[in-house]
């Protein structure tokens, strides 16, 4: 029987800055498969984070895709600068003040892979004009802006709701789930439909950040 190996993300915002080169290491050494990258305007929403040469300075220490996730009201301003510093995909919000759809093209014309994000009080519907111009739909797990939130159960409708959108509609976009990520909510986001774990203080704030990643990597849809 096929069993899809679910895609692990630690989130960069939750790492110990103060020793980046061996917090990167660290998860390295474990079983990871992409970087994942915030990126806050303090407009879009209450917080700043990362500018692009932080992303530069992780892809010097990493050979993983990077995974950017633009919680910015206007991330066209930006798209450049991340690609130049290594994004291998880049998610903007259904929520953003920009064209979604210009933006989401704009992505995808650079040869990267494009994607979209919704904050938990986003009605899933409303990402039915852009379902299949995506590469990846991010249900946004916590409200955005900060790391070490617990998880909204609710948002496992959406979820589901999207897993048989894809299968109904031929679609073939990844589902990623950020915020609150751990063994027992990212296997009940698995069994829903969800692809991508994205996980920050669930890693990087773990005495054992390997066996936490392995917990994850357990999470299969049985
Ligand atoms: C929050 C970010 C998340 C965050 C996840 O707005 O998009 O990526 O870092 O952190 P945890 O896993 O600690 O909730
Ligand atoms: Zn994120």
């Amino acid at each position: 029987m096929f069993v899809k190996k679910t895609i692990i993300a630690p989130s960069l915002l939750s790492a110990d800055f103060t020793h980046l080169e061996k917090a990167v290491a660290e998860v390295e050494r474990s079983d990871i498969d992409w970087h994942h990258v915030d990126v806050m305007d303090n407009h879009f929403v209450p917080n700043l984070a990362f500018s692009p040469d932080i992303q530069a300075f992780l892809e010097s220490l990493s050979d993983k895709p990077i995974d950017t996730h633009l919680m910015m009201s206007h991330p066209r301003s930006l798209i450049d600068a991340f690609v130049n510093a290594g994004s291998d995909r880049i998610t903007i919000h259904v929520e953003c003040e920009e064209n979604v759809s210009e933006v989401l093209k704009y992505i995808r014309s650079l040869s990267l892979k494009n994607g979209i994000s919704l904050k938990p009080k986003t009605d899933v519907t409303k990402l039915i004009p852009f379902l299949h111009d995506v590469d990846l739909v991010l249900v946004m797990t916590v409200e955005p802006g900060f790391g070490g939130q617990s998880f909204i159960p609710d948002m496992i409708k959406k979820i589901a709701w999207l897993d048989h959108y894809r299968i109904e509609n031929q679609c073939d976009f990844l589902i990623e789930v950020d915020g609150g990520i751990n063994a027992e909510s990212g296997k009940q986001c698995v069994e829903a439909g969800a692809d991508v774990l994205v996980a920050g203080s669930y890693i990087y704030k773990a005495e054992d950040k390997k066996a936490n990643i392995q917990s994850l990597r357990d999470s299969k849809k049985s």
